[in-house]
């Protein structure tokens, strides 16, 4: 009897589980997590899914959307699958049963979030669109689909450009090694390498530093995105206040009421993201602080209940109508290169969601279309793996190399700091080449490292995930979308269309 393939997944968010989904009946797949299941940054998302699901919506306005927010630094291609498979999809899950917010009238009751033209947001439970997708997915899930929680993937065994599997592991120390037809990494983007962060503190960039170790290609690292609100007490930031909170017309205001995008941009308080987040970076710079405004919201409690328990939770009083709020690290456009069925430059090795660089967010990702790149593309590369009927060629041993001795490590706080300050909203040459310098060693750490413990292995991750990121930002010496460049604040046409890569290692422009 012919064998049937196998697929290992790395990470748990909307993308790795609609992936297993829909590999399940073809292959035996197992789904590797460092935590739990429902630990991801989809199961946490406030914000909805963008999809042309409205007869009074065009795909061509969601493209032009997504186009724009990003400073038409995309794959254009990529993008029109995205919008147009993505609609797809969605329709296909409310078919399904998934349920999405509506009116009393039945029909879907679509937000509107910065950068849109049209009202194309379905949230689910107001503000938890996220923990209802994943229960609705994992709901879905087969039940052969094998499980591994706490295991932290180390590396990817490698062999000739071809990936046959993956090491893992555990908290208590003991490494696994699983063989596999193809390798799928999901672990999303790198937000917690920030100390003002809308992420989990659990998403340190790992996949993108597993894909680097074992020689990818790696693009577009220097576009982070940082959303403008998010909840800001006692000089920290405790979780995001969704845009829809503006969709539903709140308004960003400092201490005397004046309103900070006023005159700013045709959008005012619904501008790209990168746009919004400049300016309340530079009211804070200048001494003021900034609030959301949502007196004018009615039923703030009913419509948002997830903002509401977090403000409750920080002692914030949400019927004065005021919410304090700061930018933070929320999203990284860059990650693995790949095309949009998931290939990297390595066979059977995969990466898809926010691990991977499709160049469909260009250079500043438009608000709701994550979690539908993550369920539109989950798919596509599901179905171009099945088509294809690719196994491995060879078995492929992993290669024994020598111990490697831990570097010197910064702390997570100390690194998260460094990365605020010098590869933050506004970037300078002088503090990225000072950043970069200080991370090159450790990443540079070559060898064995299944015998560290697993917390100096994720810092060895964050630390070259961050590396990527300062390098890249170096590099890219104009201002575009989440990129701005304090030395070089303007658009350079030059570079609309040019990628910064590193493949084995090696940078390339
Ligand atoms: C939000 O709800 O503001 C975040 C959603 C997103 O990043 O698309």
């Amino acid at each position: 009897m012919k064998k049937m393939p196998s697929a290992v997944i790395i990470g748990s968010g909307i993308a790795a589980l609609q992936a297993a989904r829909h590999l399940a009946a073809h292959m035996n797949v197992m789904v590797i997590t460092k935590t739990v299941m429902r630990q991801s940054n989809s199961y946490f998302a406030q914000g909805g899914v963008a999809a042309v699901l409205s007869p009074l919506d065009t795909y061509e306005s969601h493209i032009n959307d997504t186009l724009a927010a990003g400073e038409f630094h995309h794959n254009a291609a990529a993008v029109k699958q995205l919008v147009m498979e993505g609609a797809a999809c969605m329709d296909e899950l409310l078919k399904e049963g998934f349920s999405a917010d509506r009116q009393e009238n039945g029909l879907l009751s679509l937000g509107l979030e910065g950068a849109h033209s049209h009202r194309r947001i379905v949230h689910a439970g107001g503000d938890a669109t996220g923990k209802w997708a994943v229960e609705h997915f994992m709901s879905h899930l087969p039940g052969q689909v094998d499980i591994r929680e706490h295991e932290l993937a180390f590396e990817l065994i490698v062999q000739d450009k071809v990936c046959t599997g993956v090491k893992t592991k555990s908290r208590n120390g003991k490494v696994h090694q699983y063989k596999a037809d193809h390798v799928i990494l999901a672990t999303g983007g790198a937000g917690a390498l920030y100390s003002f962060t809308s992420n989990q503190e659990t998403i340190t960039g790992d996949g993108i530093a597993l894909a680097y170790r074992a020689g990818a290609a790696i693009t577009d690292m220097e576009f982070v995105q940082f959303h403008p609100t998010l909840l800001y007490v006692n000089g920290e930031t405790k979780g995001l206040i969704s845009e829809a909170v503006r969709g539903a017309g709140a308004v960003l205001t400092d201490e005397e009421g004046g309103k900070i995008m006023q005159g700013v941009h045709p959008l005012g308080d619904l501008a790209p993201r990168h746009v919004t987040a400049f300016e309340i970076y530079k009211a804070r710079k200048s001494g003021r602080e900034v609030y959301l405004d949502i007196s004018m919201i009615k039923e703030f409690e009913r419509a948002f209940p997830t903002i509401s328990a977090i403000c409750c939770g920080q002692g914030i009083d949400i019927k004065k109508g005021l919410i304090p709020v700061a930018p933070g690290s929320h999203f990284l456009m860059g990650g693995v290169k790949t095309d949009t069925s998931g290939r990297t430059s390595i066979k059977g090795l995969y990466a898809i969601g926010e691990t991977a660089c499709t160049g469909v967010h260009g250079a500043n990702r438009l608000a709701s279309n994550s979690l539908l790149e993550g369920i539109a593309f989950g798919k596509r590369f599901a179905k171009a793996l099945i088509a294809s009927g690719e196994a491995s060629e060879k078995a492929g041993q992993p290669v024994s190399s020598a111990a490697a001795a831990i570097p010197p490590l910064f702390e997570k706080k100390e690194l998260q700091s460094m990365m605020m300050e010098s590869a933050g909203i506004i970037r300078t040459s002088e503090k990225l080449q000072a950043l970069a310098d200080c991370l090159r060693g450790p990443v540079q750490t070559k060898g064995d490292i299944s015998h560290w413990p697993v917390e100096k292995i994720e810092s060895l991750f964050m630390h070259t995930t961050a590396y990527l990121i300062a390098v890249s930002a170096l590099v890219r010496t104009e201002s575009r979308g989440a990129h701005i460049r304090a030395d070089h604040p303007l658009k350079q046409a030059q570079w609309e269309k040019t990628w910064i890569t590193f493949e084995n290692g090696q940078l390339n422009k």
